[in-house]
């Protein structure tokens, strides 16, 4: 049975989405049944049931969470310690190296799905403007590490 793959962005203005299906194609090559949604088009139950997650994040603000993604971020930072045990998961985080707090949300959600219990199975990787041949090396590196996922 194929592999499920859920794929969340986190955007304003479309990048990180674009990523996030580029992702999905790549993923549904390699065998996987994957899922893009919007993070504004999930819940917490939903995500509680996930084991294999790629997360495309951007910043915006100062270092603020992007539009669709804040309420999410709320939600599941009141999850309790350990309700994401058996999620594996990996961030990609866009943001800009001009801006202090430099792709602090994807740093967040890193950080906050680890804290809720979840397996960190690919390193985040931070992005800069230029991010497309960046964002496509982490891609293809991490389906190959969700693969291994049981
Ligand atoms: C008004 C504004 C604020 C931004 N703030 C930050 C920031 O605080 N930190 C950061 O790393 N990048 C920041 N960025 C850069 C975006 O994260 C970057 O352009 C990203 O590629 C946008 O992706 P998206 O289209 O998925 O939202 C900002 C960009 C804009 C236009």
């Amino acid at each position: 049975m194929a592999k499920k793959l859920m794929i969340l962005f986190g955007t304003e203005t479309g990048n990180a989405e674009m990523l996030a299906e580029d992702a999905c194609s790549s993923a549904e090559s390699n065998g996987f049944e994957a899922e893009v949604r919007g993070m504004d088009e999930i819940t917490v139950e939903e995500l509680c049931e996930v084991q294999r997650l790629l997360i495309y994040c951007s910043t915006w603000g100062d270092g603020e969470q992007p539009d669709n993604a804040q309420d999410f971020f709320d939600a599941v930072s009141e999850c309790s310690a350990s309700d994401l045990t058996g999620l594996n998961y990996g961030v990609l985080a866009l943001g800009d190296t001009a801006f202090d707090l430099f792709c602090e949300s994807g740093k967040e959600w890193d950080a906050l799905l680890e804290e809720k219990g979840a397996n960190r199975l690919v390193e985040r990787m931070d992005c800069d403007t230029d991010f497309e041949d960046d964002a496509e090396f982490w891609t293809e590196q991490s389906l190959e590490k969700m693969a291994t996922v049981e």
